[in-house]
């Protein structure tokens, strides 16, 4: 579903991706770990061409991305690959149903209609089909990531890229979060998923990369990476999480 060859990107002299290689396989659940300024959101990034980079190539659901991509090229990776952010960023003027039947009707043409009716199956899907007609502002954080993602899965992405989604969030409304890309995972979605939480890594993860200084440290299922890690930065990260 997605390969990585030899990826770089500097931001100005800075170097903030060297040499990137990976391979994912469609179903994956890939937990992204490491110290920050590591390169993780700057990977993110790259792999639905939010950033362009300076070397190397990204095959993504089918798309093939090099430096230099025009973003006429990038209207169907858009669809494919899904991207959920820290800050939810929802269209404040827009209810939960249109901020989630919005993209479907503009992108794919889908009739009004049959967006709103999978908009609500989705709202349903992740805990809020009563709240509908509810605005951002009158839903609690975890609410409104839940919206986001029932956004993002509108589309009926390949993959979907999330960047420290519980991170905005007070400790008792990421269990809902968590729960419901927990269940995507399940489901056998591919996605790669930022995040600090180590619980949640290694529960849903099929592999775990600890990204540091612009290169994948470690790659590896949980139980080898976490429980077992083989780098200084890594067993470093580590026992700061656990503190
Ligand atoms: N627009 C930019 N201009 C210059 N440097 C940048 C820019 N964006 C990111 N960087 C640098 O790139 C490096 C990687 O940043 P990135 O945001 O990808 O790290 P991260 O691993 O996501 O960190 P965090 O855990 O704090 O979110 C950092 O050194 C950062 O300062
Ligand atoms: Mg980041």
């Amino acid at each position: 579903m997605i390969s990585v060859r030899k990826l770089s990107k500097r931001h100005g002299t800075r170097e903030v991706l060297r040499d990137v290689s990976a391979e994912v396989a469609k179903g994956e659940t890939i937990a992204i770990v490491g110290p920050s300024g590591g390169g993780k959101s700057t990977l993110l990034r790259c792999l639905n061409y939010l950033e362009s980079f300076d070397a190397g190539e990204v095959v993504i659901a089918g798309a093939t991305l090099a430096p230099g991509k025009r973003d006429a090229d990038l209207r169907g990776l858009r669809t494919k690959v899904g991207m959920v952010f820290q800050q939810f960023n929802l269209f404040p003027h827009l209810t939960a149903l249109e901020n989630i039947a919005l993209a479907p009707q503009i992108v794919r043409r889908v009739e009004r209609g049959a967006a709103a009716r999978r908009g609500r199956e989705l709202l349903e899907r992740v805990g809020l089909g009563d709240r509908h007609g509810a605005y951002p502002h009158e839903l609690s954080g975890g609410q409104q990531q839940r919206v986001a993602i029932a956004r993002a899965l509108a589309q009926d992405p390949e993959v979907l890229l999330f960047d420290e989604p519980t991170s905005a969030l007070d400790p008792e409304m990421r269990d809902e979060v968590m729960a419901v890309i927990k269940d995507l995972a399940t489901r056998g979605m591919t996605m790669l998923v930022v995040t600090h939480e180590m619980q949640f890594a290694t529960d849903i993860a099929s592999r775990v990369w600890v990204i540091d200084r612009g290169t994948i440290a470690e790659d590896g299922p949980p139980a080898e990476v976490v429980a077992n890690p083989k780098t200084d930065v890594a067993r470093e990260y580590f026992r700061r999480q656990r503190r």
